[in-house]
């Protein structure tokens, strides 16, 4: 079977919802098995842990990858903030900076050890607003360009071990974070404002968290085995074809 994930074992964070549900799915089917880290969830290989809090993180991740082999890390888990620079108060960026910054650290740094001895990947998920200026966004695309470098740091350090390291960056993937945001800024407007953001994607309609891990599966898979260090938008033409 292509881009088979037999006899691996993944760790996705914040699997329990969205596109990170659909990447630990995906992963399954492939044959890989999937250990979720998450604030809620439920299930034999659902792990309950901060990403934010180091010592939680490590662990979990101790125990998970300390009994076997651990091959791949989706670093997936974040939180995103609507705001400009004046609308983003300390708190604000604090915690966007905890969770979708530090909490990528922490899970890298804690697999690492178990994915030098395997040879095992990297995938991060950062975001078309850590390329492009997107309104209204200033402390999210401040942390997704964090993730965004911080691949590439990883992916050159790593070289060595034959750890990989890539990112993907998707467009507005039709999620519970996309929900909740329209329900919380725009009451009883939803469906008109769904429909707005479907068209900012100049492709006509919001990313599937179905079509986002299918490019996971690849990534993390040995036939992506030339691939490091790289940034993947899944965008719908957002950066490119939005002028
Ligand atoms: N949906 C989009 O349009 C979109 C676009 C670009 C990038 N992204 C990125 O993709 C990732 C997943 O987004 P989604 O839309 O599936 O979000 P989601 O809100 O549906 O799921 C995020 C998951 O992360 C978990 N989580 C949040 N904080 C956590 C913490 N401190 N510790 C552990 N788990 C935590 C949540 O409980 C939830 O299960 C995020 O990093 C997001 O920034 C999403």
């Amino acid at each position: 079977m292509r881009y088979s994930l037999r006899n691996k074992r993944a760790i996705v964070t914040g699997g329990s919802s969205g596109i990170g549900r659909a990447i630990a799915s995906a992963l399954e089917e492939q044959g890989a098995e999937v250990h979720i880290l998450d604030l809620k969830g439920e299930g034999d290989t659902f792990h309950k842990c901060d990403i934010s809090d180091q010592q939680a993180v490590r662990d979990c991740i101790d125990q998970i990858a300390g009994e076997r082999p651990l091959h791949i890390l989706i670093n997936n888990a974040g939180i995103g903030f609507v705001g400009n620079l004046e609308g983003t108060a300390e708190a604000d960026l604090d915690r966007l900076y905890a969770i979708n910054i530090k909490g990528v650290y922490n899970c890298a740094l804690a697999c690492m050890k178990y994915l030098k001895m395997s040879g095992g990947v990297i995938l991060n998920m950062a975001s078309v607003a850590a390329s492009v200026a997107v309104a209204d966004r200033f402390a999210y695309s401040m942390t997704k360009g964090a993730v965004l470098t911080m691949t590439y740091s990883i992916a050159k350090d790593y070289l060595p071990y034959g750890v990989r390291c890539n990112s993907i960056s998707p467009a507005r993937v039709h999620t519970p974070f996309v929900d909740d945001y329209l329900a919380k800024n725009y009451p009883g407007r939803e469906k008109e404002m769904f429909e707005q953001l479907s068209k900012t994607q100049p492709i006509g309609r919001m990313g599937k968290p179905r079509e986002v891990a299918d490019l996971a599966v690849y990534l993390c898979s040995d036939e992506a085995a030339f691939i490091t260090g790289t940034d993947f938008p899944i965008d719908g033409g957002f950066i490119k074809l939005n002028g």
